[in-house]
């Protein structure tokens, strides 16, 4: 009865006792676990309360990061993948423990990665991330460190999937710009605040020197701020601005280079002879049918964004050169025939008017001639010599043979057939050269005309600039 009236009263000593025991006597805690123990007990120390709450001042937290690595910029999904040592750093009076004599022996003690789970950290967060995870080989990568005056260092290794919006509007001569963008979650600026660590004198944002990337450097890094007011109040938010310089060589290797040799192998057709018909149409239709695959390959490899870009206007050039060179051989083809046409209409006319003029002769004569060359060897002559003219024979044959009817009786004089192709070659002259003009204006005019967009296009690409807005 007297023990269970005094009972409370006991707890309430006992309590004391053993509270002034751990907290104020140092000297009293020889190991470790003790240590930790006194120092993260859940009696005084409450992990969902900030530090500085009770004397309503806002929690400073310093930061640097560690770039282990950036990889996979994707220009599709516009990610990129990064691999970094996230620091931060804060102080929490509550765990400052230069009263007791422990401080002595170590001036900070660095304390078991699960013991995150047993004090206060800010909520962080990274707001361009779309994928992200803590590496957790072999144990998760984390370090807690607290110094005697309270302290503390959380250094975590994370593995990020980083939004970055790209401008590709003079890929592939572009930079890029991409960000990670750090803010807190839950506390407005009045409770947390972020900083970059500027105490020591270099850069919060640290490189690894052998950071290399397959198709880019990184030309440049900021440390900036970009606090935000939004709907649910003003928060903290510190970015890191990564400068990336798109390496152009696998382009101009892969992509720029045969494409403009393929264009020049398009121009080698001017110089074909018109008249071997499949040289210059395979010559056409193979550079024309390169080109387009060339084109959709690289377009599989990029965002289906409505802007154009550099290397779009670079393959629809190569296109439409390939494609006018074909269209100047159909020019050729047709400028041609019409020229052949006219020779063979010239050409009759000449015959019709020889023969007539036999006819005539004969008619005068009054005599018919006898001569050892039948009809059958002058047509085939006549056609003979045509044929390296034209290199159709079968309607000329037949207006012959048709002709031959009409003047059947009427039979010329070798010497008058031999004399024919003389003429010929003389009335075609200037019908093939105009074939050969056009051939010839377009193996100059081809390769200036792309050496003057060559010209345009990398000075327009090599100086302009795309601003970038960050977020
Ligand atoms: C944090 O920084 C702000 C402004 O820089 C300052 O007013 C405040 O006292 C700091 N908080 C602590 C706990 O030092």
């Amino acid at each position: 009865m007297h023990l269970s009236r005094d009972f409370p009263y006991l707890i309430t000593i006992f309590t004391l006792v053993f509270s002034t025991h751990y907290s104020r006597s140092g000297a009293a805690i020889n190991t470790v676990e003790e240590f930790l123990d006194t120092l993260i007990n859940s009696s005084r120390y409450d992990r969902r309360i900030r530090p500085f709450f009770d004397q309503r001042r806002a929690c400073n937290v310093t930061m640097t990061i560690h770039i282990n690595t950036i990889s996979a910029i994707n220009e599709v999904n516009m990610d990129y993948n990064t691999d970094l040592i996230f620091r931060q750093s804060w102080y929490d009076p509550r765990l400052n423990y230069s009263g007791t004599d422990w401080a002595a022996k170590s001036p900070e003690i660095t304390l078991h990665y699960s013991l995150i789970d047993r004090i206060w950290v800010p909520d962080s967060f990274f707001r361009n991330a779309k994928e992200g995870k803590r590496s957790d080989i072999t144990v998760p990568n984390r370090l807690i460190r607290v110094h005697r005056d309270g302290k503390v260092l959380y250094s975590q290794r994370l593995l990020l999937k980083l939004d970055c919006q790209m401008k590709l509007q003079k890929f592939p001569l572009d930079n890029q710009t991409c960000v990670v963008n750090i803010g807190s979650y839950g506390f407005a600026t009045t409770d947390l605040a972020f900083f970059w660590d500027q105490a020591s004198n270099i850069s919060a944002i640290r490189v690894n020197e052998d950071l290399e990337m397959p198709d880019f450097v990184l030309s440049n890094h900021e440390a900036k701020y970009c606090n935000r007011t939004t709907a649910t109040g003003s928060f903290t938010c510190l970015l890191v601005v990564l400068h990336l310089k798109r390496l152009f060589g696998y382009y101009l290797v892969q992509v720029y280079i045969p494409s403009m040799l393929i264009v020049i192998l398009s121009f080698v057709s001017f110089w074909i002879d018109h008249k071997s018909v499949p040289a210059r149409i395979s010559v056409g239709l193979l550079t024309v049918l390169t080109v387009t695959t060339q084109s959709s390959g690289i377009r599989s490899q990029l965002p289906r964004v409505s802007y154009i870009k550099a290397i779009d206007v670079w393959m629809s050039a190569c296109l439409v050169f390939v494609f006018a060179g074909l269209l100047e051989y159909a020019l050729v083809n047709v400028i041609a025939r019409k020229g052949e046409l006219r020779q063979q209409v010239r050409f009759s006319k000449e015959v019709i008017g020889n023969r007539l003029a036999q006819v005539h002769f004969y008619k005068k004569d009054g005599g018919h001639q006898s001569n050892a060359e039948t009809m059958e060897t002058l047509v085939h002559k006549t056609s003979n010599a045509e044929r390296k003219l034209s290199g159709n024979t079968t309607n000329t044959h037949v207006h012959y043979s048709s002709m031959s009817n009409t003047n059947a009786p009427s039979q010329p004089t070798p010497q008058v057939v031999v004399s024919q192709p003389a003429q010929l070659a003389i009335a075609a002259k200037p019908v093939r050269d105009s074939a050969q003009f056009v051939d010839l204006i377009s193996a100059v005019l081809f390769p200036v005309a792309f050496i003057v967009f060559n010209i345009i296009y990398w000075m327009v690409y090599l100086n302009m600039h795309v601003e970038y807005i960050l977020k």
